[in-house]
């Protein structure tokens, strides 16, 4: 298992291009189920995700070829209509397939995903909704079995604007018979993207980025051509770093209007944010402010930012409140940081994070995605040598990530173990 060396405390500076985001490709790559293709997805990220949700695409039966970041998938001979544990457990994102292969099929059999690092997850939400458009489902033996002869629209309210809910009951309402309104919907941008793509399939969606979507549904739907958006946490990720370095780092791609609670947070701690053509700068200041935060669903501050933050705030001039609201066990980077140095407390969802005036590098083990990425972003700014364990985790959802660091100027390499 190959870990990361950082040898931190340089400022960073210059400019890296942003890559496609994870979290709107998984599920424009399940996307191609409603159709039969041949579909092509550009500005894909290569990352491990992405190669997970392209094997359990082959392992139903579609052709997956991809090459130089984008990818051909043809799913006319769907033969398997199973999302297998082995993946799932992966990838909790393989729940992605249950409503576009009910949809086109008529039945799907998907492994319920365990809890995982962060919190327990259940995808009660999605199998609500499907229930409510007429699909019979069962449990057996941890695998979710759902049919329906055809979907039917209906009204569904999301007890939480669930991300991934709203893209599964999305997708499943395509091709159901009538209009499905989901209230409550989620607002994330990677939503807008998957409507967006859905659209340039022939389907009827109103209201995407807001909390009430319209689906009516269509007999069938046409391949998809489309593009994947920047990823926004990436691109939030590189920012955090030149404010926690004193940096100045611009990331091109990285669209401002999907990331205005973490800019304006950035503000508050004295960083400089401005946007130059199609970069986004961001200038770390001398001194940073200790700021409050409170993870909402979109347009609130991303938990998917909170771990990086709290990095930041580490190095704060005074205290910070960080509230994780979305998931219930999203601390796991605090004791790691902490190793470093940092003075962190946490009761129930809160951590207070009293700042000190610098980190120490240390031996650290990554334990989930965004919790490896504060570790990285610590160890750039800590004193001495950091060593980054099981970095397997950044894979999954960072591409090239050490690159680009050093493009920036950081000091930091990636070593077999
Ligand atoms: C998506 O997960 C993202 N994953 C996550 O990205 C992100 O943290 C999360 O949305 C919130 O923004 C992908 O897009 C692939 P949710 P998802 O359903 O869809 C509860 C990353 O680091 N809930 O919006 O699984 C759930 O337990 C990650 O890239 C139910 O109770 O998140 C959680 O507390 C990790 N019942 C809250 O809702 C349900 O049926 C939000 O979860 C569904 C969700």
């Amino acid at each position: 298992m190959d870990k990361l060396i950082i040898h931190g405390g340089r400022r960073l500076a210059g400019e890296v291009t942003v890559s496609g985001a994870k979290n709107a490709a998984l599920p424009l790559l399940f996307a191609t189920l409603l159709a039969p293709g041949p579909h092509r997805i550009g500005n894909l990220p290569r990352l491990r995700d992405i190669s997970t949700a392209e094997r359990l695409l082959a392992e139903l039966g579609a052709e997956v070829e991809s090459s130089n970041g984008s990818v051909r998938v043809a799913t006319a001979q769907i033969n398997s209509m199973e999302a297998p544990y082995d993946l799932v457990r992966t990838m909790r994102a393989s729940v992605l397939v249950l409503g576009p292969l009910l949809a086109r099929y008529g039945r799907a059999r998907v492994s319920l995903p365990g809890g995982c690092a962060i919190g327990a997850r259940p995808i009660n939400l999605h199998l609500k909704g499907l229930e409510a458009m007429g699909a019979e489902i069962h449990l057996d033996h941890g695998y979710v079995e759902a049919r329906a002869t055809r979907l039917q629209g209906a009204r569904i309210y999301l007890d939480i604007p669930t991300v991934g809910g709203t893209e599964n009951l999305m997708m499943a309402a395509t091709l159901a018979k009538g209009v499905t309104v989901l209230e409550n919907a989620a607002r994330e941008p990677e939503i807008v993207d998957l409507a967006k793509a859905l659209l340039g399939m022939g389907a009827r969606i109103e209201g995407a980025g807001t909390d009430t979507i319209s689906i009516e549904g269509v007999e069938e739907l046409a391949p998809m051509d489309y593009l994947v958006m920047p990823d926004r946490i990436e691109a939030g990720t590189f920012l955090v770093a030149a404010a926690m370095t004193a940096g100045r780092v611009g990331v091109k791609g990285g669209c401002s209007e999907h990331m205005e609670a973490l800019l304006s947070k950035l503000e508050e701690v004295g960083a400089t944010v401005a946007t130059e053509a199609q970069t986004l700068w961001v200038t770390g200041p001398e001194e940073i402010n200790s700021v409050n935060i409170k993870t909402q669903p979109h347009p609130g501050f991303p938990t998917d930012m909170q771990a990086q933050f709290m990095a930041l705030m580490a190095l704060g001039k005074g205290t910070s409140m960080i509230t994780e609201a979305v998931f219930e066990n999203r601390f796991m980077h605090v004791c790691e940081l902490q190793r470093m140095g940092a003075d962190i407390s946490i009761e129930g969802h809160t951590a207070t994070v009293k700042g000190v005036a610098g980190l120490l590098g240390a031996p650290v083990m990554a334990t989930d995605l965004r919790a490896s990425a504060s570790l990285v972003l610590a160890g750039l700014a800590a004193d001495n040598t950091t060593e980054i364990s099981r970095i397997y985790h950044l894979d999954r959802g960072y591409e090239k990530l050490e690159e680009k660091f050093r493009s920036l100027g950081a000091d930091i390499e990636r070593v077999p173990a």
